[in-house]
Protein backbone atom coordinates (compact mmCIF):
# COMPACT_ATOMS: atom_id res chain seq x y z
CA UNK A 1 0.00 0.00 0.00
CA UNK A 2 1.62 3.50 -0.83
CA UNK A 3 2.56 5.98 1.90
CA UNK A 4 0.11 8.40 1.17
CA UNK A 5 -2.79 6.18 1.05
CA UNK A 6 -2.09 4.87 5.13
CA UNK A 7 -2.24 8.48 6.27
CA UNK A 8 -5.23 9.23 4.52
CA UNK A 9 -6.76 6.20 6.12
CA UNK A 10 -5.16 7.24 9.36
CA UNK A 11 -5.90 10.22 9.37
CA UNK A 12 -9.56 9.51 8.88
CA UNK A 13 -9.72 7.20 12.03
CA UNK A 14 -7.84 9.78 13.96
CA UNK A 15 -9.43 13.36 12.78
CA UNK A 16 -12.28 11.62 10.87
CA UNK A 17 -15.08 13.75 10.62
CA UNK A 18 -17.21 10.76 10.77
CA UNK A 19 -15.97 10.23 14.19
CA UNK A 20 -19.30 11.43 15.93
CA UNK A 21 -21.17 9.21 18.55
CA UNK A 22 -25.08 9.83 18.57
CA UNK A 23 -26.59 13.24 19.89
CA UNK A 24 -29.13 10.94 21.55
CA UNK A 25 -26.70 9.66 24.37
CA UNK A 26 -26.81 10.83 28.07
CA UNK A 27 -23.23 11.66 29.20
CA UNK A 28 -21.88 8.94 32.16
CA UNK A 29 -24.03 5.89 30.78
CA UNK A 30 -22.60 2.73 29.89
CA UNK A 31 -23.67 3.27 26.00
CA UNK A 32 -21.75 6.80 25.63
CA UNK A 33 -18.78 5.12 26.94
CA UNK A 34 -19.43 1.93 24.40
CA UNK A 35 -20.47 4.20 21.66
CA UNK A 36 -16.67 6.47 21.88
CA UNK A 37 -14.64 3.68 22.62
CA UNK A 38 -15.84 2.22 19.44
CA UNK A 39 -15.09 4.99 17.56
CA UNK A 40 -11.71 3.64 18.23
CA UNK A 41 -10.06 7.10 18.81
CA UNK A 42 -7.10 8.36 20.07
CA UNK A 43 -8.38 8.78 23.55
CA UNK A 44 -10.55 6.41 25.71
CA UNK A 45 -14.13 7.25 27.90
CA UNK A 46 -14.34 5.40 30.97
CA UNK A 47 -16.35 5.39 34.32
CA UNK A 48 -16.31 8.79 36.06
CA UNK A 49 -17.71 10.38 38.93
CA UNK A 50 -18.43 7.17 41.12
CA UNK A 51 -21.64 6.36 39.25
CA UNK A 52 -23.33 9.71 39.97
CA UNK A 53 -25.25 10.48 37.26
CA UNK A 54 -25.27 13.20 35.12
CA UNK A 55 -28.50 15.06 36.70
CA UNK A 56 -26.40 15.17 39.36
CA UNK A 57 -23.33 16.28 38.12
CA UNK A 58 -24.70 18.98 35.53
CA UNK A 59 -23.74 22.15 37.62
CA UNK A 60 -20.49 21.87 37.96
CA UNK A 61 -20.60 23.58 34.54
CA UNK A 62 -21.40 26.64 33.48
CA UNK A 63 -23.56 28.40 30.60
CA UNK A 64 -22.29 31.33 30.85
CA UNK A 65 -20.79 34.00 28.59
CA UNK A 66 -17.75 35.75 29.10
CA UNK A 67 -15.91 38.40 27.79
CA UNK A 68 -12.45 38.20 27.41
CA UNK A 69 -11.80 40.90 25.71
CA UNK A 70 -11.34 43.11 28.78
CA UNK A 71 -7.77 41.96 28.73
CA UNK A 72 -4.94 43.07 26.91
CA UNK A 73 -4.25 40.88 23.42
CA UNK A 74 -0.80 39.98 23.24
CA UNK A 75 1.61 37.95 20.79
CA UNK A 76 4.17 36.61 22.29
CA UNK A 77 7.89 36.73 21.41
CA UNK A 78 9.20 33.61 19.73
CA UNK A 79 11.84 31.48 21.36
CA UNK A 80 12.46 28.03 20.76
CA UNK A 81 10.25 26.05 22.36
CA UNK A 82 11.08 22.58 23.95
CA UNK A 83 9.11 19.35 22.55
CA UNK A 84 7.44 18.94 25.96
CA UNK A 85 6.80 21.27 29.12
CA UNK A 86 5.60 20.22 31.96
CA UNK A 87 5.51 23.24 34.74
CA UNK A 88 5.24 21.24 37.67
CA UNK A 89 8.97 19.43 36.74
CA UNK A 90 9.73 22.82 35.95
CA UNK A 91 8.81 23.89 39.80
CA UNK A 92 8.70 21.44 41.75
CA UNK A 93 8.45 23.21 44.63
CA UNK A 94 5.23 25.17 43.73
CA UNK A 95 3.07 22.20 44.85
CA UNK A 96 -0.13 24.11 43.90
CA UNK A 97 0.70 23.56 40.09
CA UNK A 98 -0.36 20.20 39.82
CA UNK A 99 -2.66 19.84 42.80
CA UNK A 100 -6.43 18.65 41.64
CA UNK A 101 -9.35 20.29 43.09
CA UNK A 102 -12.88 19.01 43.32
CA UNK A 103 -15.62 21.21 42.75
CA UNK A 104 -19.00 20.32 44.48
CA UNK A 105 -21.99 21.65 42.87
CA UNK A 106 -21.93 25.25 44.58
CA UNK A 107 -18.03 26.07 43.89
CA UNK A 108 -17.29 26.94 40.04
CA UNK A 109 -14.19 25.71 38.17
CA UNK A 110 -13.19 29.28 37.63
CA UNK A 111 -12.49 30.06 41.28
CA UNK A 112 -10.12 26.74 41.90
CA UNK A 113 -8.69 27.64 38.03
CA UNK A 114 -8.05 31.36 38.91
CA UNK A 115 -7.22 30.90 42.44
CA UNK A 116 -4.51 27.88 41.54
CA UNK A 117 -2.72 30.30 38.57
CA UNK A 118 -2.30 33.17 41.16
CA UNK A 119 -1.39 30.47 43.82
CA UNK A 120 1.37 29.35 41.14
CA UNK A 121 2.43 32.61 39.53
CA UNK A 122 3.16 33.65 43.66
CA UNK A 123 5.18 30.90 44.59
CA UNK A 124 7.17 30.97 40.57
CA UNK A 125 8.38 34.21 41.25
CA UNK A 126 8.46 34.85 44.82
CA UNK A 127 8.55 31.39 46.71
CA UNK A 128 5.36 32.22 48.43
CA UNK A 129 2.85 29.71 48.76
CA UNK A 130 -0.93 30.02 49.00
CA UNK A 131 -3.25 27.36 50.01
CA UNK A 132 -5.98 27.19 46.84
CA UNK A 133 -8.33 25.12 49.05
CA UNK A 134 -8.89 27.33 52.71
CA UNK A 135 -8.84 30.83 50.00
CA UNK A 136 -11.73 28.92 48.22
CA UNK A 137 -13.65 27.93 50.77
CA UNK A 138 -13.34 31.61 52.77
CA UNK A 139 -14.36 33.02 49.56
CA UNK A 140 -17.34 30.53 48.91
CA UNK A 141 -18.11 31.07 52.66
CA UNK A 142 -18.11 34.64 52.80
CA UNK A 143 -21.12 34.78 49.97
CA UNK A 144 -24.04 33.27 49.59
CA UNK A 145 -24.32 29.73 49.35
CA UNK A 146 -24.36 29.38 45.41
CA UNK A 147 -23.36 32.63 44.91
CA UNK A 148 -19.96 32.62 43.18
CA UNK A 149 -21.26 29.48 41.27
CA UNK A 150 -23.33 32.75 38.89
CA UNK A 151 -20.32 35.29 39.25
CA UNK A 152 -18.36 35.73 35.88
CA UNK A 153 -14.80 34.81 36.00
CA UNK A 154 -13.64 37.56 33.68
CA UNK A 155 -15.56 40.27 36.49
CA UNK A 156 -13.73 38.41 39.26
CA UNK A 157 -10.60 38.67 38.18
CA UNK A 158 -10.96 41.90 37.05
CA UNK A 159 -11.56 42.81 40.63
CA UNK A 160 -8.40 41.27 41.66
CA UNK A 161 -6.58 43.20 38.79
CA UNK A 162 -7.94 46.02 40.21
CA UNK A 163 -7.44 45.84 44.00
CA UNK A 164 -4.65 43.18 44.33
CA UNK A 165 -4.25 40.46 46.34
CA UNK A 166 -3.20 40.07 49.54
CA UNK A 167 -1.77 36.59 51.40
CA UNK A 168 -2.62 35.91 54.85
CA UNK A 169 -1.57 33.84 57.41
CA UNK A 170 -4.62 31.98 59.31
CA UNK A 171 -4.09 32.83 63.20
CA UNK A 172 -5.89 30.07 64.24
CA UNK A 173 -8.95 31.70 65.39
CA UNK A 174 -12.36 32.82 63.77
CA UNK A 175 -14.80 35.54 63.97
CA UNK A 176 -18.60 34.62 63.80
CA UNK A 177 -20.79 37.37 62.50
CA UNK A 178 -24.84 36.96 61.98
CA UNK A 179 -26.09 37.33 58.80
CA UNK A 180 -29.75 37.78 57.55
CA UNK A 181 -30.07 34.38 57.27
CA UNK A 182 -27.47 32.28 59.40
CA UNK A 183 -24.34 33.08 61.72
CA UNK A 184 -21.22 32.94 59.23
CA UNK A 185 -17.69 32.31 60.54
CA UNK A 186 -14.92 33.29 59.03
CA UNK A 187 -10.80 32.74 59.76
CA UNK A 188 -8.82 35.36 61.16
CA UNK A 189 -5.95 36.49 59.67
CA UNK A 190 -2.58 38.70 59.64
CA UNK A 191 -1.40 40.22 56.36
CA UNK A 192 1.77 39.41 55.17
CA UNK A 193 1.79 40.43 50.91
CA UNK A 194 0.40 42.35 48.58
CA UNK A 195 0.72 41.79 45.13
CA UNK A 196 -0.69 43.18 41.91
CA UNK A 197 -1.81 41.00 39.05
CA UNK A 198 -1.22 41.57 35.09
CA UNK A 199 -3.17 39.75 32.48
CA UNK A 200 -2.79 39.10 29.09
CA UNK A 201 -4.80 36.98 26.76
CA UNK A 202 -2.10 35.33 24.82
CA UNK A 203 -3.87 34.91 21.24
CA UNK A 204 -2.48 31.85 19.42
CA UNK A 205 -1.88 28.88 20.60
CA UNK A 206 1.57 29.57 19.86
CA UNK A 207 1.55 32.47 22.26
CA UNK A 208 -0.50 30.05 24.92
CA UNK A 209 2.96 28.01 24.46
CA UNK A 210 5.15 30.95 25.68
CA UNK A 211 3.02 32.16 28.31
CA UNK A 212 3.13 28.49 29.66
CA UNK A 213 6.71 28.92 29.87
CA UNK A 214 6.17 31.64 32.86
CA UNK A 215 3.66 29.85 34.31
CA UNK A 216 -0.04 27.61 33.92
CA UNK A 217 -2.41 29.78 32.22
CA UNK A 218 -6.24 29.66 32.62
CA UNK A 219 -8.70 28.88 29.59
CA UNK A 220 -12.21 28.61 29.02
CA UNK A 221 -13.07 25.08 27.50
CA UNK A 222 -16.70 24.42 26.03
CA UNK A 223 -17.78 21.55 27.30
CA UNK A 224 -19.85 18.74 24.90
CA UNK A 225 -21.22 15.99 26.46
CA UNK A 226 -18.90 13.13 25.77
CA UNK A 227 -16.26 14.73 27.74
CA UNK A 228 -17.64 13.64 31.23
CA UNK A 229 -16.27 10.34 30.74
CA UNK A 230 -12.70 10.94 29.72
CA UNK A 231 -10.24 8.91 31.03
CA UNK A 232 -7.11 8.46 28.88
CA UNK A 233 -5.17 9.34 26.12
CA UNK A 234 -5.45 12.82 23.78
CA UNK A 235 -9.37 14.29 24.16
CA UNK A 236 -10.47 15.39 20.68
CA UNK A 237 -14.49 15.48 20.33
CA UNK A 238 -16.80 13.33 19.48
CA UNK A 239 -20.21 15.01 19.69
CA UNK A 240 -22.02 17.68 18.19
CA UNK A 241 -23.89 18.20 21.69
CA UNK A 242 -22.53 21.51 23.68
CA UNK A 243 -23.41 20.84 27.70
CA UNK A 244 -22.04 24.32 28.69
CA UNK A 245 -18.54 25.75 29.60
CA UNK A 246 -15.27 25.52 31.78
CA UNK A 247 -12.34 27.27 33.21
CA UNK A 248 -9.58 24.91 33.41
CA UNK A 249 -5.63 25.12 33.78
CA UNK A 250 -2.95 24.80 30.99
CA UNK A 251 0.25 23.41 32.63
CA UNK A 252 2.18 21.88 29.70
CA UNK A 253 2.20 20.29 26.72
CA UNK A 254 3.81 17.48 24.60
CA UNK A 255 3.48 15.30 21.79
CA UNK A 256 2.54 11.44 21.63
CA UNK A 257 2.45 9.29 18.55
CA UNK A 258 2.94 12.22 16.23
CA UNK A 259 0.00 14.50 17.45
CA UNK A 260 0.45 17.42 19.56
CA UNK A 261 -1.40 18.18 23.00
CA UNK A 262 -1.71 19.97 25.81
CA UNK A 263 -1.67 18.90 29.30
CA UNK A 264 -4.78 20.13 31.50
CA UNK A 265 -5.75 19.99 35.12
CA UNK A 266 -9.29 19.52 35.69
CA UNK A 267 -11.07 20.53 38.96
CA UNK A 268 -13.38 17.12 39.09
CA UNK A 269 -11.21 15.45 41.51
CA UNK A 270 -8.39 13.05 41.02
CA UNK A 271 -10.63 10.13 40.72
CA UNK A 272 -11.58 11.50 37.44
CA UNK A 273 -10.04 11.39 33.83
CA UNK A 274 -6.37 10.81 33.91
CA UNK A 275 -5.32 11.39 37.51
CA UNK A 276 -7.69 14.61 37.75
CA UNK A 277 -5.39 15.81 34.09
CA UNK A 278 -7.14 15.31 30.85
CA UNK A 279 -4.81 15.87 27.47
CA UNK A 280 -6.23 17.83 24.68
CA UNK A 281 -5.37 17.90 20.75
CA UNK A 282 -2.61 21.68 20.58
CA UNK A 283 -4.63 23.08 17.62
CA UNK A 284 -6.10 26.45 17.33
CA UNK A 285 -9.51 26.08 18.05
CA UNK A 286 -9.53 23.23 20.32
CA UNK A 287 -11.36 24.21 23.44
CA UNK A 288 -13.74 25.89 21.58
CA UNK A 289 -13.08 29.48 21.64
CA UNK A 290 -9.71 29.29 22.79
CA UNK A 291 -9.31 33.08 22.81
CA UNK A 292 -10.85 32.94 26.02
CA UNK A 293 -7.44 32.74 27.76
CA UNK A 294 -5.50 34.20 30.45
CA UNK A 295 -2.00 34.65 31.33
CA UNK A 296 -0.92 36.39 34.35
CA UNK A 297 2.32 37.89 35.74
CA UNK A 298 2.53 39.56 39.22
CA UNK A 299 4.82 42.03 41.04
CA UNK A 300 4.51 43.62 44.17
CA UNK A 301 3.84 47.07 45.15
CA UNK A 302 2.97 49.35 47.76
CA UNK A 303 0.74 47.92 50.47
CA UNK A 304 -3.06 49.81 50.13
CA UNK A 305 -4.40 50.71 53.33
CA UNK A 306 -7.45 48.82 53.23
CA UNK A 307 -8.79 45.37 51.60
CA UNK A 308 -11.97 43.30 51.04
CA UNK A 309 -12.40 39.37 52.04
CA UNK A 310 -12.30 39.08 48.67
CA UNK A 311 -8.23 39.75 48.19
CA UNK A 312 -7.39 37.33 51.18
CA UNK A 313 -5.05 34.82 49.95
CA UNK A 314 -3.98 32.00 52.65
CA UNK A 315 -0.71 31.05 53.00
CA UNK A 316 0.04 27.48 53.20
CA UNK A 317 0.93 26.41 56.93
CA UNK A 318 4.53 25.66 57.44
C1 LIG B 1 12.85 23.66 47.04
O1 LIG B 1 12.62 23.25 48.37
C2 LIG B 1 13.74 22.63 48.98
C3 LIG B 1 13.29 22.11 50.33
O2 LIG B 1 12.54 23.04 51.04
C4 LIG B 1 14.88 23.65 49.07
O3 LIG B 1 16.01 23.05 49.66
C5 LIG B 1 15.22 24.12 47.65
O4 LIG B 1 16.21 25.13 47.71
C6 LIG B 1 14.00 24.66 46.96
N1 LIG B 1 14.30 24.92 45.57
C7 LIG B 1 14.03 26.08 44.98
C8 LIG B 1 14.38 26.18 43.54
O5 LIG B 1 13.48 27.00 45.56
C1 LIG C 1 -6.37 36.58 65.69
O1 LIG C 1 -6.91 37.72 65.06
C2 LIG C 1 -8.07 38.26 65.69
C3 LIG C 1 -8.63 39.37 64.82
O2 LIG C 1 -7.65 40.26 64.41
C4 LIG C 1 -7.69 38.71 67.11
O3 LIG C 1 -8.83 39.27 67.75
C5 LIG C 1 -7.17 37.52 67.88
O4 LIG C 1 -6.73 37.96 69.14
C6 LIG C 1 -6.00 36.87 67.14
N1 LIG C 1 -5.68 35.62 67.80
C7 LIG C 1 -4.43 35.23 68.01
C8 LIG C 1 -4.24 33.89 68.68
O5 LIG C 1 -3.46 35.90 67.68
Amino acid sequence: MNVFFVAVLSSYSVYGILALISDDLEPLTDDMIKAINDLDTIWKAGANFNGHDFKEIKNLIVTSNENYDTFEKKVFDKPKLPENFDARVEWPNCTSIGQIYKQDSCTPSWIYASVGQIADQICINTGVKIDVEKTVKQMMKHYGDCEYNSADFVKAFRYWVNYGVFTAKANGSESCYQTPISVKCLLNYEIENYFQLNPVNPKSYRDKMVAVLNGPITINLDVYSDFFNYKSGIYKRTSRKKIGTHVVKIIGWGVEDDIKYWLVANSWGVQWGDKGFFKIRRNEGEFGNDIRSVALSISSGKMPSSYNRDQLFYLQPY
